[in-house]
Formats: structure tokens, C-alpha cells, sequence
């Protein structure tokens, strides 16, 4: 990637992002960051995109984070394969010349072994994912942080994808003064209702049929809301058609507000984020959609 005039300058230590940050600052260039963990698929490469459409120059930072898994979590067997990522990258409409890969190694990140002043996630840290994965979202947090120092961007893009995750960042960016604006980016699909992610490789063709519970549960929750139903019909209907696709282990259905994840009740109206996780064989997926539960008034006139 870094052989040709045509490519990003692949960087794998701070010392070279700073000086390919430095060529980019000469040129004035507002810069927009997309971290990642590798194992790319179209819904980072769409991230990408934005990241083009948003700013002069582009850094893909990929980094397998260590403090953000369990130590049951799936750290040694993530995929990883920086060859297949830099040739995605450079793909139509992606990194080009000017552009940074920043792929470090873990002792690149933390030169001294584990950190040991952290960024907490504070209540968001505690509830669904960070109820499933203690700990999980401070990891996020302190690597994002950290990589928004090194890589000093003027806007930084997350996906919808992880919701809580884009949720959680947002407010340590708020609660922490950082200097950069986060742009929340549209979760993307496979043509069947999947919603990518790299833990997908990990499915077998069987999983992956049950594995599309979760997209089928959020198109059934969204049927409900838009006839009329209310948060507790909306999560049970959610949870009947999980339960009906055979996934193996239910994690949460849970209906809340968009900015505090606090669960709404039957008497929210408006706008409401449906966050799902269930395992499928031995992976571990989430989903989430937005649904707009509708007044009491507009309920009874609706259809049944
Ligand atoms: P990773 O899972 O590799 O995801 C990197 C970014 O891509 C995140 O912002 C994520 O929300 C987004 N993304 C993943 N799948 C997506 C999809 N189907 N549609 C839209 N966006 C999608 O999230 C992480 O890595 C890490 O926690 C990280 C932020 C890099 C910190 O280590």
C-alpha cells in the first residue's frame, strides 16, 4: 500500500503517524479518523466513505484492542489480516495518496503494558453491553481516547452499529472536553438482513440462518410500533420472534432513550432505540433499530 504513489502510507508506529500527520497538517488538511479492529467489511468501508465525503484526509487506524475483551472473549482468535484490509482500503472512493493506515502493535499502543489510569463509562458502562462485557466499554473508551491523541482529528466516525458504543464515546467527548466532533454513521446490511460485522466469519451456514432472528425481531417490533402498539408489545414482539429463530442464548430485548439508554416504559412516545444481543452457536451478536412509539390517542385510531 505504502509501495505506490497512488496508495496511503501504511504507519505502524507513533513516530511515523506523527510525521505522516505532520505532511497532512502542511497542507491544511482537515482530517477525519476511523478507528477499527480490522477484519474490514462494507459497513467500515461505508464509514470510510464519510470519512472522505467529511474531510481533506483520511486515517484508518487497526488495532485489536486487548483491553476491551473478557478473558473469555474471542482476543486470540479475532480475525486478523492487515494484507485483505490495506487491498479493501484502497478500493473506489477509499484511501488514497495523503491518506494514513495506523496499524500498530499492542506495545505500540501501550508501550507500558496495561494502562493503569483508564477512562470509565460510568451508568452507560454498567447496563446491556457493559451489564454482558464488565469492563468492555471502558476498554473502548481509554483506546479511543488514547487514538484520538495520536491521531488529533478534527472528526471522528462511529457506526450505528454499536450503538451503546457511539453512545458512550459521544459522552466521554462531552464529559471530557476532547476537541473533535463525532459523526454517527447508518448501520449497513448484507442483501439478507444481517447486519456485518467480523464476528460473522464465525458462523456456520446453519448459525447464520438463526443469526437472522435479530434483524427479523427488529423488523417485527417495528410492525408493532407502527400500528400503533407500545413499548411493552414492541419488546415482546422482539423477543417472540428471537425466541422463535432458535438463537441459543437470549442476552437482553431492550426498548430505551436514544441519548441515556435509561428503558422507556408504555408511556414513552416518540422515538426509542431497540437494542438486541443473543448468541448464536458460540457468537455473540447485537442489533439495533430505531422505532418511533406513537401517542395513546394515535394508538387507538390505528390499526389493531
Ligand atoms: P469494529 O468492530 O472493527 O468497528 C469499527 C467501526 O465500524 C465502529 O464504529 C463500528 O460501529 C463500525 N461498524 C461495524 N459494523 C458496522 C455496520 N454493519 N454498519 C455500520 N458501521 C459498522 O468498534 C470497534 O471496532 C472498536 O470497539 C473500536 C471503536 C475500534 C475501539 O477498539
Amino acid at each position: 500500500m505504502s509501495t505506490t504513489s497512488t496508495a496511503a502510507t501504511l504507519v505502524r508506529t507513533r513516530d511515523a503517524l506523527a510525521a505522516a500527520l505532520a505532511a497532512q497538517d502542511a497542507r491544511g488538511a482537515r482530517r477525519a479518523v476511523v478507528m477499527t479492529m480490522g477484519a474490514l467489511h462494507e459497513g467500515h468501508l461505508s464509514l470510510v466513505r464519510q470519512a472522505r465525503a467529511a474531510a481533506d484526509a483520511v486515517v484508518v487506524t487497526i488495532f485489536v484492542n486487548p483491553l476491551q475483551f473478557g478473558p473469555a472473549e474471542d482476543l486470540s482468535r479475532y480475525p486478523r489480516d492487515l494484507e485483505r484490509d490495506l487491498a479493501l482500503l484502497s478500493g473506489p472512493g477509499l484511501l488514497g495518496p495523503g491518506d494514513v493506515v495506523f496499524a500498530p502493535a499492542p506495545d505500540e499502543v501501550y508501550p507500558d503494558g496495561d494502562p493503569l489510569v483508564r477512562v470509565s463509562a460510568g451508568p452507560l458502562g454498567a447496563v446491556l453491553e457493559g451489564a454482558a462485557r464488565p469492563g468492555h466499554l471502558d476498554g473502548v473508551l481509554t483506546v479511543v481516547l488514547k487514538l484520538l491523541h495520536l491521531t488529533r482529528p478534527q472528526v471522528a466516525l462511529f457506526g450505528r452499529k454499536d450503538a451503546q458504543q457511539l453512545a458512550a464515546v459521544r459522552r466521554m467527548v462531552r464529559d471530557l472536553d476532547v476537541p473533535v466532533e463525532v459523526v454517527g454513521a447508518p448501520l449497513v446490511r448484507d442483501a439478507d438482513g444481517l447486519a456485518l460485522s467480523s464476528r460473522n466469519a464465525y458462523l456456520s451456514r446453519q448459525d447464520r440462518a438463526r443469526a437472522l432472528g435479530l434483524s427479523r425481531a427488529l423488523a417485527a417490533a417495528t410492525e408493532q410500533a407502527r400500528a400503533g402498539a407500545g413499548a411493552t408489545q414492541v419488546v415482546a414482539a422482539a423477543r417472540e420472534t428471537l425466541v422463535q429463530a432458535g438463537v441459543d442464548e437470549l442476552g437482553y430485548v431492550a426498548l430505551v432513550d436514544p441519548d441515556t439508554f435509561a428503558t422507556v416504559g408504555d408511556d414513552h412516545t416518540g422515538p426509542a432505540l431497540l437494542l438486541l444481543a443473543a448468541r448464536v452457536g458460540a457468537t455473540r451478536l447485537i442489533d439495533n433499530a430505531e422505532v418511533r412509539l406513537m401517542p395513546p390517542g394515535a394508538r387507538d385510531g390505528g390499526p389493531a
